[in-house]
């Protein structure tokens, strides 16, 4: 036991005197290892379309004209009756799957035909199969009337071709799932999804369902591989979902309720996307908190602060609704809701909301951090009411989980300094500032943290991005988050927004991966994003490099880190200049690191963009160096580089 005490009391004065020994120098300090993650909006079809990879689109006939002008219950669909079969179709609600999922259709068939009656599903813009991969096929189904029914489930391509097919037939009076696995022959980038019932009768239908089995990491109800893929490359420390404004909603019945989202998909509760479109929720809580665990990132899901966004009706619209707060008197169900949330997380499988995560799948806690409060909300009494309600519960009951509150949407302004007041005097720990400025403010903002006062909150850069994806604007994020990395002792955490756009579905630009059907590109901004996530480090140096003799200018841009896990090294360079610039590098105070490095650089033209047709013309290269002990370095115009120094570990 003594010697456990002057152990642990010899390891402090170790820490002490290193720790002292870095501060007479006053050359380093630590910072966050959580600083470099992303942000995950269902914007743009970011999810359904998108990153989720179910291809049927309006599975279950819920989509409406409040999700946009001109759909209903059958959008997407089409009614087949090749053949000369004929009967009815209607969309009925009387006895539906799940009372959270009301609409289904009911085919009413009088003459069965050739070829049988029953729905065509285009997908999301099309059906992309590849040959020789196999597809879940699932539908509920419910025979009406007093027969079975066979139904036959076929993919077919543009041209008509067959590219898989199988079939089955009813075996219940009840509402039941019928899945079924389809082998696709041809490649086909826009097929289609047929569904016939081949005898006369009345049978309803509903949840019809098509996944590829390659989803990211196999995970039924999961992810499309390549996007997930592309995601998971950034190597991201945390992700933030599901928003942005989809988190407070247009009116407080569009806020987004995470119990809705849970449990099997056929129950969740699909409702209007604020960009203008649908979300089925089968990306929901549990998907974005295994995704979070499949790639490595800390999940950050950001809750309403009970109060719908201020632009909710559209403001610029006579009877926009505006911030609505819950009742009052609805209050502790809704911090309730939240708890549950924290539980559903972190709680024991005993816990009533462990439990259903672990009948999803996961008995493990997902180790929850952190959590946002609120998403740009106006700073009004009503929100202030609201959210220090939230916030005085969520700190009592979990001291250890970080909250995280909302100082608007600009990087100055009225609900800027009453956010960061109103934060200051709830010394809530972190708050989530959003900006999206020129590439020209970008870099002349490299010292906005510098004097940031440390003594109050911890900064989350929840939202930013220069206003386009040329290499300058990327290169002028670089020069700022070598910034960020100057004040990771201050700011935490930092994400680029929004991350996903899918071609011909864009609400947004910029944003940093666009994708369609069957590509996806990487911006520069990407580029720039990965480098410094798989590039960061827990300890920031000064001192290590300096201009020579050069004037210190802004848009020659430097950071040294050092990766405590690998001992490694890590110099950054951004120029956004179109001349070169030379700098020094001095790396004698680290005593235990060797001179094998890797140099890895994005540099081009000012204005060179990546494409679906030139998806690498800006892409990182990387070469092998020798770094001596101190050395000079010339940069090129418009580059980062970046130089990693094997740590002798
Ligand atoms: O990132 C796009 C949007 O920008 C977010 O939804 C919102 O928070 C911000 O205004």
């Amino acid at each position: 036991m003594r010697f456990k005490t002057v152990f642990i009391a010899a390891i402090l004065l170790g820490i002490f005197l290193s720790e002292n020994a870095q501060a007479k120098k006053g050359s380093s300090k630590a910072i966050s290892p959580d600083l470099f993650g992303i942000f995950f909006e269902d914007i743009n079809y970011a999810a359904d379309g998108g990153l989720y990879a179910e291809l049927v689109q309006n599975r279950s006939f819920e989509y409406s004209l409040s999700d946009r002008n001109g759909w209903n219950s059958f959008t997407c669909w089409e009614y087949i009756t090749k053949g000369y079969g004929y009967g009815t179709i209607s969309v009925e609600t009387s006895s539906p799957v799940n009372p959270n999922n009301p609409h289904y259709v009911v085919l009413k068939i009088e003459d069965v035909g050739q070829e049988g009656t029953g729905l065509k599903n285009s997908g999301f813009d099309g059906i992309p199969v590849k040959a020789g991969e196999k597809y879940n096929f699932s539908v509920f189904l419910r025979p009406v009337s007093d027969n079975s029914f066979p139904v036959q489930v076929k993919l077919v391509g543009k041209k008509g071709i067959v590219l898989g097919e199988t079939s089955f037939s009813t075996d219940s009076k009840d509402w039941k799932k019928y899945s079924a696995t389809l082998t696709v022959t041809q490649t086909e980038d826009s097929a289609s999804l047929i569904v016939l019932a081949k005898a006369k009768g009345t049978l309803a239908i509903d949840m019809v369902s098509l996944f590829p089995q390659n989803t990211f990491k196999n995970r039924p109800n999961g992810l499309r591989a390549d996007l997930a893929q592309t995601i998971a490359d950034l190597k991201p420390k945390f992700m933030r979902f599901p928003g942005g404004c989809l988190v407070h909603g247009d009116g407080l019945g569009n806020m987004y309720r995470w119990e809705n989202t849970i449990g099997p998909v056929e129950q969740r509760i699909a409702q209007r996307n604020i960009w203008g479109y649908h979300q089925t929720a089968g990306l929901g809580y549990f998907e974005y908190f295994q995704f979070c665990e499949d790639i490595g990132a800390k999940p950050l899901p950001v809750v309403p602060a009970a109060v719908s966004c201020q632009n909710s009706g559209g403001t610029w619209r006579i009877g926009g609704t505006g911030q609505k707060g819950i009742q009052l008197s609805e209050m502790n169900d809704y911090i309730q809701e939240i708890l549950d949330l924290i539980e559903y997380a972190n709680g024991p499988v005993t816990s009533t909301f462990g439990a259903k995560r672990a009948e999803a799948g996961h008995p493990k806690p997902f180790n929850l951090e952190y959590i946002g409060i609120g998403n740009e909300d106006k700073q009004t009494p009503e929100f202030r009411e609201r959210f220090k309600l939230i916030y005085d519960v969520v700190k009592a009951k979990h001291p250890e989980i970080t909250v995280i509150g909302t100082v608007g949407p600009s990087p100055k302004g009225e609900d800027f300094e009453l956010g960061w007041n109103f934060a200051t005097e709830l010394t809530v720990p972190m708050v989530d500032e959003h900006y999206y400025e020129s590439p020209e403010w970008f870099i002349a903002n490299q010292k906005r943290y510098d004097s940031y006062d440390r003594t109050k909150s911890n900064v989350y850069l929840g939202e930013y991005a220069s206003r386009g994806n040329t290499l300058f604007n990327a290169l002028a994020e670089a020069a700022f988050m070598t910034s960020l990395e100057r004040n990771g002792d201050v700011v935490h955490l930092a994400s680029y927004a929004p991350m996903l756009a899918k071609e011909g579905h864009t609400q947004w630009n910029p944003d940093m991966i666009y994708f369609n059907n069957t590509t996806v590109y990487r911006t520069p901004n990407y580029f720039v994003q990965q480098l410094f996530s798989v590039n960061q480090g827990d300890r920031y140096f000064s001192d290590i490099i300096s201009t020579d003799g050069n004037k210190p200018d802004s848009t020659l841009a430097f950071s040294c880190v050092r990766d405590n896990k690998s001992g490694d090294v890590i110099i950054k360079l951004v120029n956004c200049s179109k001349t070169e610039k030379n700098l020094k590098i001095d790396l004698s105070a680290f005593k235990d690191i060797g001179t094998k490095a890797t140099l890895t650089q994005l540099t081009g033209d000012a204005n060179a963009k990546n494409s679906f047709e030139s998806p690498s013309n800006v892409s990182p290269s990387n070469a092998e160096l020798n770094a001596a002990k101190r050395f000079s370095y010339s940069t090129q115009p418009m580059s980062l580089t970046i130089i990693r120094i094997k740590g002798n570990k």
